[in-house]
């Protein structure tokens, strides 16, 4: 069914596991995606930047996750990643996006309190889920780069009175996570993410899932993640296959040739996360 965060977070909360939000680039990622999630019998959260969404146009995604997750008799979810404008939100919403990100936090506090309300407002008429983020992830998010001396730790009081002035469905928080962290990994802050799992009772969100490393996956799903976010480690895999296979091929090779084996080596990579993400004691 093509459903919103509430639905798949809910469920994964039941069962003590993280459902995966796989960052895509194109309309060619997505078999790779769904279709790994069909595999592994998991629900599956697709999530473009605002950038993408104008390229490939928000309602052929909507309408190509809508009819994927039919055929794969799964749950999907179609989540617009770290929007800051109301106008993307609303954008996003009207074409059929079933969930939204306001990253409002950038902004003061109060302001972002504020911001976000008024998108949960707009949201609720559609059963459209919302996602915000307090504290600053760090790293490169769609080209833009967050300075080290930016990065700023969720503060679990603050989650408190944000998550009780908003209403918001999930909670991306701050512990350490980089966005676009590929050759080298994380040092997560466990201390801070059982704090805020403590303080608020809501489905916690990791940012950065590229750089979390495997023995770290289970730890932060125990205290509370619910929704894992990669993006750059799909990305890299599908860039550096293409161009193995481009480079190899001949001008008027058939563009299939090159296309097929990069969704089967996302699809690996997505299966293999979802492997973990699941917990495997059920
Ligand atoms: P990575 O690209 O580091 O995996 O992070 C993805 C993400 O958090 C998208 O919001």
């Amino acid at each position: 069914m093509y459903t919103n965060l509430r639905t798949v977070l809910k469920t994964a909360d039941k069962l003590n596991m993280a459902v995966g939000a796989f960052n895509t680039h194109s309309l060619e990622m997505l078999p790779a995606i769904i279709g790994a999630a069909k595999e592994e019998g998991t629900p599956v959260i697709i999530q473009t930047s605002v950038g993408t969404a104008k390229y490939v146009g928000h309602g052929n995604l909507a309408a190509v996750c809508k009819s994927m997750s039919e055929q794969a008799g799964i749950d999907v979810v179609l989540h617009l990643d770290h929007a800051k404008e109301y106008e993307d939100i609303k954008e996003a919403i009207d074409a059929g996006y079933s969930s939204v990100m306001f990253d409002g936090s950038s902004l003061p506090f109060k302001e972002n309190i504020l911001k976000t309300r008024q998108i949960i407002e707009y949201a609720k008429k559609f059963n459209v889920s919302v996602e915000a983020e307090l504290g600053i992830v760090g790293g490169t998010e769609d080209g833009v780069a967050a300075d080290a001396s930016e990065v700023r730790y969720t503060d679990p009081k603050e989650a408190v009175e944000f998550v009780n002035q908003t209403g918001i469905d999930a909670l991306a928080v701050a512990i350490g996570t980089n966005h676009g962290q590929y050759k080298s990994k994380t040092n997560i802050n466990f201390e801070r993410l059982k704090e805020i799992k403590e303080a608020v009772d809501i489905p916690l969100v990791i940012h950065g899932g590229t750089g979390v490393k495997d023995e770290d996956v289970r730890k932060v799903i125990d205290l509370g993640i619910r929704k894992f976010n990669v993006g750059t480690e799909l990305l890299v895999t599908w860039t550096k296959k293409s161009k193995e296979l481009f480079g190899e091929t001949p001008e008027n090779a058939s563009l299939r040739n090159n296309v097929v084996p990069c969704i089967d080596a996302v699809n690996e990579v997505v299966r293999r996360k979802i492997q973990l993400f699941k917990n495997i004691d059920d």
